[in-house]
């Protein structure tokens, strides 16, 4: 069955999706640097939590999927007609910018083995980045694919995406023949019932993008800071009805009853946070250093009024503890994970909230029972939920778990509608 020889660099999120995705009809080799990682999906194991890979993975053989994960770079990339890029893309505040080193030690890794397949960078990039890169190496055949998928549906995402999208330079027929080609493997891996599916604009199947690279980019960083946007505006709704003692559920409610708004994604949260989030707005940001903005700006800046917000809630429950006799009370800290369900911590918004409060001095016991040791950042972890409980004064909670339903009267969240 396998017929394109595709390898993939970055088994993480984005890479093993893609990776798995592509191997259900082609030949497939994922490549990364971290060792326990391919060991671990040499035995069929996930190394990420995320039912549809679990299921790909252990059941392989059945699937016919062809796909190998290496360590070795000759392995992987020889032979390949696409490499594919999936390394990770920090924001780094010194350079004010993505850090593209890990994207650039691929391509370089690619190329020593590889000089001539397609590379598709599915990692997310600053708007011209592609442009730029494809001039700076003198190498022609890069191509840009943003990948819009979400942790812990990572591959469901894949197999039933909102769009495909992937850029190349409209001037190139031979870079954009090549850029169709592979929107076409990413839509031959889709479930199949896509094909039939009506979009809200009324198109049929799965609608197809193909872009200048430099556009490809800018809807990714767009799109994202949209959906920060969002986050930011209904947190600060709630940041208002809070301080004012408004029902802020009620109010969301029928705002959201607008068909024009929409009662999805408005759930209260401590701030926009995870992997992609707050380096995608700051990355957009930075690209507007010459171009006129507000908005953008406001919504960076939102998140960090949220945090001060929910951190100054929480300071005035430890007070008032004060008043009422605890000298010292302590902070509970009910999950480092962003959202419910989340096998990940990457800068979620309640280390924000940590961060507060502690700056004020104030001890802070963190339950976190995915966390391999003792301490993060200076403070106590625990994965004994009973004495969390018992010992914690005042417990914040970014998303409501029905383990905290016995000590409800401790815990502060603005998780209003339990989900999300
Ligand atoms: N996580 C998401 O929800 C998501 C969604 C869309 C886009 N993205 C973007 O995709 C990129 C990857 O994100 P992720 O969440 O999959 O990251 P991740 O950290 O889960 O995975 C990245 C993997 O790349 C490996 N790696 C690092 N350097 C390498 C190299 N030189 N060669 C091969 N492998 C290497 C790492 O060991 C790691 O396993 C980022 O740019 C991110 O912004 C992420």
């Amino acid at each position: 069955m396998a017929n394109t020889k595709i390898a993939v660099a970055g088994t993480g999120y984005v890479g093993l999706s893609v990776a798995l995705l592509l191997s259900q009809k082609n030949d497939v080799k994922a490549l990364d640097i971290v060792p326990e990682k391919v060991g671990m999906l040499k035995e069929g194991r996930s190394p990420i939590r995320d039912a549809e890979i679990e299921r790909f993975l252990s059941n392989r053989e059945e699937m016919d999927l062809s796909f190998e994960a290496t360590m070795d770079p000759a392995e992987a990339y020889a032979g390949a007609e696409f490499a594919v890029v999936a390394t990770p893309t920090n924001y780094d505040v010194d350079t004010n910018s993505f850090d593209t080193s890990a994207v650039e030690a691929a391509m370089d890794a690619v190329r020593a083995v590889n000089p001539s397949c397609w590379i598709v960078v599915k990692s997310t990039i600053p708007v011209g980045y592609t442009e730029r890169i494809r001039e700076e190496r003198g190498d022609e055949k890069i191509l840009f694919s943003p990948e819009f998928l979400r942790e812990g549906h990572a591959l469901w995402d894949n197999l039933h995406p909102s769009r495909i999208v992937v850029g190349a330079p409209q001037g190139d027929p031979e870079a954009r023949a090549a850029a169709e080609r592979f929107a076409g493997l990413l839509e031959e891996g889709a479930d199949p019932g896509e094909r039939e599916r009506v979009n809200a604009d009324g198109t049929a199947g799965i609608p197809k993008l193909l872009l200048g690279p430099t556009e490809a980019e800018a809807v990714k960083l767009f799109a994202n800071t949209y959906l920060a946007l969002r986050v930011a505006y209904f947190n600060e709704l709630d940041t208002y009805c809070e301080d004012k003692g408004l029902s802020s559920a009620e109010v969301i409610r029928g705002v959201c009853l607008e068909p024009r708004i929409g009662s999805h994604y408005n759930n209260p949260s401590f701030g926009y946070g995870g992997y992609c989030l707050p380096k995608d707005t700051r990355q957009l940001l930075a690209n507007y250093r010459d171009v006129p903005q507000n908005l953008i700006q406001a919504i960076v800046d939102s998140n960090a009024t949220r945090k001060d917000h929910v951190a100054d809630e929480v300071l005035k429950r430890v007070n008032k503890l004060v008043y009422q006799g605890t000298p010292k009370p302590l902070v509970g800290v009910y999950r480092l994970t962003m959202k419910s369900g989340s096998d990940n911590f990457r800068a979620s918004s309640i280390q924000g909230i940590m961060k507060r409060v502690k700056a004020k001095g104030v001890p802070v016991l963190v339950y976190e029972p995915t966390f391999e040791g003792e301490e993060f950042y200076g403070s106590e972890v625990t994965s004994d939920l009973a004495s969390f409980k018992a010992r914690a004064d005042v417990i914040v909670a970014n998303r409501w778990s029905d383990d905290l339903s016995d000590v409800a009267a401790k815990v502060y969240t603005r998780d209003l509608f339990r989900r999300d």
